[in-house]
């Protein structure tokens, strides 16, 4: 643990690393509320989209050389049709909204401060680039009796909210991937939360 290593890396200086970090998406995101079965070819094409994204970014957490940690972010105007539309529809400017990707961290380096350093790095990255007014994520939204919910689970809205973000009911879309014990892909109901960064 004493060799932990955070940088924000962008463009080609990522593409050495998308194997890692498909590798680690794969296996954080079998969790609960994502129990997302994942797909190495899938990920690192979806990575490459942040390394080809002009502004995009992947923060990496290493301890030493090994991967433990990433979370990423490009300008929404970079992400798909079903990421742009809900701003679209509600009367935002998709050119002054940077979009958050995920975070993912495998555990045993969870609670550390790691999760909280990942938005302040997107943030300062965001800001740096100077326009856009505001910053966004999405999360997924399981039924609270969902069969696989942990018993002990504890939703990530704490860390959202104290990061500045407020969720917005109104602004959402689905993903859609293929669940642990789906035979195939179907949607997923996502809602936005969104933060100024003025
Ligand atoms: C999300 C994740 C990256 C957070 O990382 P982390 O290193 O555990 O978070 P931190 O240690 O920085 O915690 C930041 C703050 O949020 C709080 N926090 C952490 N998890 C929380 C939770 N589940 N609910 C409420 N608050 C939480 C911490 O207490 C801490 O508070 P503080 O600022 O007062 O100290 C990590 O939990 C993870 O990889 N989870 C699985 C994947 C995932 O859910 N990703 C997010 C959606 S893509």
């Amino acid at each position: 643990m004493s060799q932990l290593h955070v940088e924000c890396r962008t463009g080609a200086d990522l593409i050495a690393d998308l194997p890692a970090l498909a590798r680690l998406r794969i296996q954080v995101f079998r969790e609960y509320p994502y129990l997302y079965k994942g797909d190495a070819e899938y990920e690192e094409r979806y990575l490459r989209t942040y390394a080809d994204a002009t502004d995009g970014v992947i923060v990496v957490v290493r301890d030493g050389d090994r991967v433990v940690g990433a979370s990423s972010a490009l300008p929404l105007a970079a992400e798909t049709p079903n990421v742009i539309e809900p701003f679209k529809s509600h009367g935002y400017a998709p050119d002054r909204i940077f979009y958050y990707g995920e975070s993912v961290l495998l555990p045993e380096y969870r609670g550390l401060g790691l999760g909280r350093r990942f938005f302040e790095e997107r943030e300062a990255h965001a800001r740096a680039l100077g326009r856009f007014d505001l910053a966004c994520f999405c999360a997924v939204e399981r039924p609270h009796d969902h069969p696989q919910r942990p018993r002990h689970y504890r939703p990530l809205d704490g860390l959202w909210a104290k990061q500045g973000f407020v969720k917005q009911p109104q602004l959402r879309t689905t993903f859609s991937w293929r669940d642990l014990d789906e035979a195939e892909e179907t949607p997923k109901p996502m809602v936005f939360w969104l933060k100024h960064l003025d």
